[in-house]
Parts: C-alpha cells; structure tokens; sequence
C-alpha cells in the first residue's frame, strides 16, 4: 500500500477554498459580516432548484428548524426509517413530538412506501424519509401518499448533495429539506447545515425561528426561537465547495465505480443498486456481507484497521436504542449488522481502490 493510512472520510480542499476562507477572514466583518451566508445560500437554493435557503449551524438544526416550523409537538407523530443517524429521530424528540420507525427498501436502503403507509394513525402529522448515504428516497410514492393522508413530508437529506430522482433534487419533493456540510459529506463546511424550501410561508417562518424569533432587523423577540444560523466563515467554506460541487459528485461516483468493478460480482457482497431515474451521489461506497467468509462484518472491519484501513458501520437500528421502544424492522436489522461503508476520503484514487479491494478479498477469503 502506497499510503500510511487510507481515511474512511475527508474532503477535498483547493486553493479556492484557502482564497475564500481567506477573504473571509480577512474581509467578512464590519459591512461585510453576513456577504458569504447570503451568497451561500442563493447560491445553494439556486443548485437544488428551490426558492430558499437558510444556512445552519448543522443539518441536525435544519432539521429542529423543519420540526419546529412545521409546528410538530406532544401528541404528533413523525414517520422515519428505522436506519439512520440519531438525528432522524431525535429532533423530534426536541419538540416532544414521537418518531415512530418503519423498515428500508432492500436495494436503496430508503424508507419503504408501503411500510409507511402501513405506519399511518391519526396522530400522524408528518414524514421525515432519508436520502441514506445519497440514494433517493422513493419520492413518486412517498409524495402522493403525504398528500393522500395531509402529511408533512420533511426530507432528511443530509448526506444528499448532488443526489437526483427524476433530475431534481430531494428539495424539489419535499416541502423542506436539510443538508449537512459536516466533514465527511460530499461538501463540506467543517460543520453546516442547509435548510431549503420553495413555500414563501414555510421560509418565513423557518427565517425568523433561526435567528432567536426575533422581529427581522431588531432585537425584539416575538417567538421562541433558536440560534441556528451558520457563521460568515463557515459559509465561506461552503460557497466556495459549491463551486466544485458536480466535480466532487463526479468524482465520488467514480470511486463507486471502482468499487464495484472489484467486489459486485463476488457472491455474498452486495453493493446498493440505483434506483432507475435516479442519480445517487454515492458519497459512501458500502457493501453488505451476506455469504460465508472467513469472518463477518467486525472481523474484517477489525483487520482492515490493523492493516491502516479505516471504515465505518453502516448506522445501528435507531429503535434499539434505550429511549425507544424497539420495533422488529427486519431490513433494517439485516443492512444495519452486515454493512459497511468503504473508504470514501476524497485523496483516493484507483490505485488505493485496487488495494483496498485486494486486503478486502485476503481478509474474507475470497
Ligand atoms: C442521515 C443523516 N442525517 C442527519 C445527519 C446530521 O448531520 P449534521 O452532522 O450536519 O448535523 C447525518 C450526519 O451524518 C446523517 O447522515
């Protein structure tokens, strides 16, 4: 291996981004205090095809923005995948609201239509579906069934830069969405959050609860609120990723792709299938090991790590956790003990895929 150590994540950093962060820090005060944000999210909003964007401190706070300006509390219930990060479920934990948890599709990983249909009471009030690690969520059957049922559809679209289904993107479907420019995305801004909209209304009510429910432009407090938006500098960072957002996109799928090229066809590895129309942005290249090998899933992510390979597990089952009560969501348990998401640090190329590929095979046996 030509490297000490191949990363599971990072971003790629070039000297646009260390001339704008230098701008900002050398410019972005006095007038200029709120220049980057506001670039950043026109520039943002205009990529994913909606009207508005507020920059956050974190997608986890884009999605307690959604929570909150959708007016979820105690005795609503919110539909999510039972796989996902924390944040899925405990932003509306937050507003007293009760996630309640249904299984994935197989292939895509992403919340099952029928699964939450199946899931709908009358405290049902809204659905946050995942655009897990880039794949789609299943939008032309999610968005007739919210509106079926008057449900809210808020996406969790985190780790979905760059991702498409029918060539637009998640925001498009969703009636909010939220974004995560946390370091191990597709970009990132160190730490960020991206709320989006196309509703005026929904804008303006997210507009003034990220900045302390204050009356614009005063310090008078009309609603609680939160202090959620992202600072001039973090911004910077992101308005200048944006610039190279479809190159990084291009460039994670190609990674996929030499991926696959070495493990698809080996039995017992299964790798996600796109779903047709969609263009995921395969940010984190993950197999599932579903054959008989040598050792499972923690063995080799074990033996990868001892030979200076890191990766990381697929997310746990969420309802497992303490504060839940469990619910048998089998694709979920299955995906969620046998997966594992490959490194995707944006220093790689062929060459290190070839390696890790080869320690992948030694190690399982195959
Ligand atoms: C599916 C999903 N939702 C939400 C988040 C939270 O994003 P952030 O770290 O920006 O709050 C993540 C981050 O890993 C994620 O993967």
């Amino acid at each position: 291996m030509k490297r000490e150590r191949i990363h599971s994540a990072g971003p790629s950093i070039t000297q646009l981004e260390i001339d704008t962060v230098t701008d900002a820090v050398t410019n972005g005060f006095y007038s200029h205090y709120r220049d980057y944000i506001e670039k950043f999210e026109s520039a943002f909003a205009e990529y994913v095809g909606v009207k508005h964007a507020i920059a956050t401190s974190s997608a986890t706070t884009a999605m307690h923005l959604m929570v909150a300006t959708a007016d979820l509390g105690p005795g609503d219930e919110v539909i999510i995948p039972d796989l996902s990060w924390i944040a899925t479920a405990s932003v509306h934990t937050y507003a007293g609201a009760k996630p309640v948890f249904v299984d994935i599709e197989p292939d895509t990983w992403t919340m099952d239509p029928e699964k939450l249909k199946a899931a709908i009471t009358p405290r049902t009030k809204a659905v946050m579906p995942v655009d897990l690690y880039g794949h789609a969520v299943d939008y032309d059957a999610i968005v007739p069934i919210c509106r079926e049922y008057g449900l809210t559809l808020i996406s969790d679209s985190a780790p979905a830069v760059g991702t498409l289904l029918n060539g637009k993107s998640p925001a498009r479907y969703a009636d909010m969405a939220a974004y995560s420019f946390q370091g191990a995305k597709m970009m990132i801004s160190g730490e960020g959050g991206m709320f989006v909209t196309d509703d005026d209304e929904l804008f303006k009510r997210a507009d003034q609860l990220v900045e302390d429910g204050r009356k614009p432009g005063t310090f008078w407090i009309e609603k609680i609120g939160y202090h959620y938006r992202m600072s001039n500098l973090t911004a910077s960072l992101g308005y200048a990723q944006l610039q190279r957002v479809e190159e990084l996109v291009a460039a994670k799928r190609q990674l996929f792709d030499w991926y696959h090229d070495r493990l698809g066809d080996i039995p017992g590895i299964s790798m996600f299938k796109e779903r047709p129309n969609c263009r995921a942005n395969c940010s984190y290249p993950s197999i599932v090991l579903e054959g008989e090998f040598k050792t499972d899933r923690d063995g080799l992510r074990d033996e990868l790590r001892n030979r200076k390979i890191d990766t990381r597990p697929i997310f746990p089952k969420m309802s497992q956790f303490p504060m839940f009560e469990t619910v048998a969501n089998p694709v979920t348990e299955r995906i969620a003990e046998t997966g594992i998401n490959l490194p995707t640090a944006a220093y790689l190329d062929e060459e290190d895929v070839e390696d890790v590929c080869n320690e992948i095979k030694d190690i399982l046996g195959v």
